[in-house]
């Protein structure tokens, strides 16, 4: 079977069927692999940069929009973010929050917002395992999140692969001598809302996760070394509005594709023109990366993945 000139968004599982064999898909991508230093302009052609191994090492830079179909909101969407509905905390500015000033004057608004926050009460969606789908065909080089919600450990992406900038609730400690505080006392404590205390100093505890004016945690700045590396860059959910973090898409070498899967146009995907190796794919996200999957002829496995992780088989003693 020769590789069709025609880019298609058809799966490759459905054209399989029509050819009737099964064996063929694995050979034969359907998608067309676009020239070295041409334009890339859609799914397609980034599909065909995995499909024919161009691209292996993926780098994943995502936001809150990847867990608004989880039911968590973002933060700056006009109406559901969070940030437009932080009337009842009667803070000075939304970020406030969020503030590391604002939290030593006031600790209470964050710790009565962080009950809903707290990882357990959500569920990872399609976007979390399809970055742990990336990983399991060795393609997860690293995944960049500013999410706090703990849905990528939870979908199963390795800790080793995962770079939480913006902090995480699975640690803590004090806010006044920074000693390590057990996670787990300090969300009892929260949810009975009490705030946690430190032993040593009687400190403030706080997850460990970054507010504003906070440094981000020291394996974010390892970040070079990552990009170096990279030869496809995916940005997921994201308004790249918070430095430094949104300054890492920048950080790959300049030839390198990066595709944005966002409603909006964000950081250097608002430039016009766009680098010829920079795709923008808007709308929803889910969407999008069912698009991709479809494409890749990746369905079967990705409803695998899902249900292996949802409905993990049990082995009872007899
Ligand atoms: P934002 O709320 O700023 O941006 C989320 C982006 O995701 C927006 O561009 C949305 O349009 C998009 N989006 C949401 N749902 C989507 C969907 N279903 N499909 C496609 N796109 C969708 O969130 P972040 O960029 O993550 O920091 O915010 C960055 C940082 O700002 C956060 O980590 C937090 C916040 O202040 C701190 O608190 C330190
Ligand atoms: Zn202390």
């Amino acid at each position: 079977m020769t590789v069709s000139d025609q880019p298609t968004s058809t799966s490759r599982k459905e054209h399989s069927q029509k050819a009737g064999k099964a064996s063929s898909v694995k050979s034969a991508p359907l998608v067309k692999v676009p020239s070295v230093g041409g334009k890339l302009k859609n799914l397609n052609d980034i599909a065909a940069l995995i499909l024919y191994k161009r691209c292996k090492n993926i780098i994943i830079i995502a936001g809150a929009g990847i867990s608004t179909a989880s039911g968590i909101p973002d933060f700056r969407t006009p109406g559901t973010g969070l940030y437009d509905n932080l009337q009842q905390y009667n803070i000075p500015c939304p970020e406030a929050i969020f503030d590391i000033d604002y939290f030593t004057y006031n600790p209470k608004p964050f710790f009565s917002l962080v009950k809903e926050l707290y990882p357990g009460n959500y569920q990872p969606n399609y976007i979390h395992y399809f970055v742990k789908m990336l990983h399991e065909k060795g393609l997860l080089l690293k995944m960049y999140t500013q999410n706090i919600d703990g849905l990528e450990r939870k979908a199963g992406i390795p800790s080793e692969k995962l770079v939480e900038a913006h902090g995480t609730f699975s640690t803590a400690s004090c806010h006044s001598c920074c000693k390590p505080f057990p996670a787990k006392i300090a969300q009892e404590a929260i949810m009975n809302d009490k705030i946690p205390r430190c032993k040593a100093c009687s400190g403030i505890v706080k997850p460990d996760i970054v507010f504003f004016g906070e440094d981000l945690p020291k394996r974010f700045y390892r970040f070079s070394k990552d990009f170096v590396n990279a030869d496809l860059v995916f940005i997921m959910g994201t308004s790249l509005e918070i430095e430094p973090f949104a300054s890492i898409v920048d950080s790959a070498r300049s030839y390198v594709p990066r595709l944005l899967l966002n409603r909006d146009l964000v950081g250097p995907f608002k430039r016009k023109p766009m680098r010829n190796t920079d795709v923008a794919e808007l709308g929803d996200l889910i969407e999008n990366i069912k698009r991709l999957v479809g494409i890749l002829g990746w369905e079967e496995k990705m409803d695998e993945l899902i249900r292996a992780h949802t409905h993990p088989v049990r082995i009872f003693n007899k």
